[in-house]
């Protein structure tokens, strides 16, 4: 089977990482990348021997691109995801799909009219403790969902480096509420939030959220994430998952994630699940998401992450923000998908 000739748009931090599972997986043929700062893209370029463009428009002009893996700012989703679609490219697009659910429709309309294959990149359905706490979800192995409750905690080092450019709500909280949505099984429909703030208003950010939403099935799910606890925690990251049913429960405790390295300088918990290297390779959930990806592609099946529960996760979003201003519940008006 050829190759699916793919090209990177975004040659940012998480486009560094993209890059790499591009270069690696033997069924992409890593062709070009794209940033609107061009000198990012040649020299990430340079790096895989690809060729560098400054805009996804000349990128599509000159190559023959068969994907596209977009990992540009929150802010600029919509632009090249269009393009990409009008193009009839497929797109592999980073979360969250968009910045409003408003937005949001917008391209799930766009890929739909242009019958153009589209995945937002939600990692944690790639992440085999999440999978398989969704695959028994989903298999009814805990009968009707009545509750979820997803958290996730950050460092203040998050907060400290993007603070004020972009809300946590859509950097860290859309994975976790993405997933509450597909253990939740039914689409939201109100949301109510209170956003602490003692910590983080100095990075010009709240500290994080504490969120409860309804489901139109009668479930309801709970949210925390955070991202001001103190940098001397051992992990980055701390998350966690339990989904309540009418005939079980499940949890995922994503705290340290079975490592632990101890130097002169520091005791840790390293990565091992999103992106860790070893035997010269990069291994985890990053490589195991665009390679599925591209065998859907290639072999024509659907997606592991549907167009629903993102759109419905930046809708929760939007309500929350709402919710923040008015201090009351906001109504979540969900259609299609
Ligand atoms: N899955 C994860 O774990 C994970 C982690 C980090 C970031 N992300 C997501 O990835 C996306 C990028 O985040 P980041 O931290 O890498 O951002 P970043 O700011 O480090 O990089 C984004 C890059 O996109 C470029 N860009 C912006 N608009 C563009 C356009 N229209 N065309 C081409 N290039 C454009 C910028 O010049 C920049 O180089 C965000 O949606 C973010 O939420 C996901």
């Amino acid at each position: 089977m050829n190759k699916l000739k793919m090209a990177l748009v975004g040659a940012g931090v998480i486009g560094h990482v993209h890059a790499v599972v591009l270069h690696e997986n033997e069924k992409i043929d890593f062709a070009a990348i794209v940033d609107i700062n061009k000198e990012a893209a040649v020299e990430l370029a340079k790096e895989y021997g690809c060729r560098a463009y400054g805009s996804i428009e000349e990128c599509i002009e000159k190559e023959e691109i068969d994907a596209f893996d977009i990992c540009v700012t929150e802010d600029f989703h919509v632009e090249p995801t269009l393009a990409a679609i009008r193009a009839g490219k497929a797109v592999l697009l980073e979360k969250p799909i968009a910045k409003t659910g408003k937005e949001a429709d917008e391209i799930a309309l766009a890929a739909r009219e242009h019958g153009t294959r589209i995945m937002i990149a939600h990692l944690l359905h790639f992440d085999s403790r999440y999978g398989v706490l969704l695959d028994t979800v989903k298999k009814g192995e805990l009968g009707d969902v009545s509750s979820v409750y997803v958290k996730r905690c950050n460092t203040l080092s998050t907060c400290k480096r993007i603070g004020g450019k972009v809300s946590f709500m859509y950097y860290l909280g859309v994975h976790d509420i993405e997933l509450m949505c597909a253990y939740a099984g039914g689409r939201p429909v109100r949301a109510y939030a209170q956003f602490p703030n003692k910590i983080c208003g100095q990075y010009k950010d709240d500290d994080g959220i504490f969120a409860i939403v309804n489901f139109d099935n009668g479930a309801v799910g709970c949210f925390e994430i955070d991202w001001s606890y103190p940098e001397t925690m051992p992990m980055p990251v701390w998350s966690y998952a339990r989904v309540n049913g009418t005939k079980g429960s499940g949890t995922v405790e994503a705290g340290p994630q079975g490592l632990t390295i101890a130097t002169e300088e520091a005791f840790s918990y390293p990565d091992t699940m999103l992106s860790p290297v070893y035997n010269g390779k990069m291994h985890g959930d990053m490589a195991l998401q665009i390679d599925h990806f591209v065998d859907s592609i290639r072999n024509g099946t659907e997606f592991e992450v549907n167009m629903q529960t993102p759109i419905d996760a930046v809708k929760i979003i939007d309500a929350c923000f709402e919710s923040q201003k008015t201090g009351l519940p906001v109504d979540i008006v969900c259609e299609g998908e």
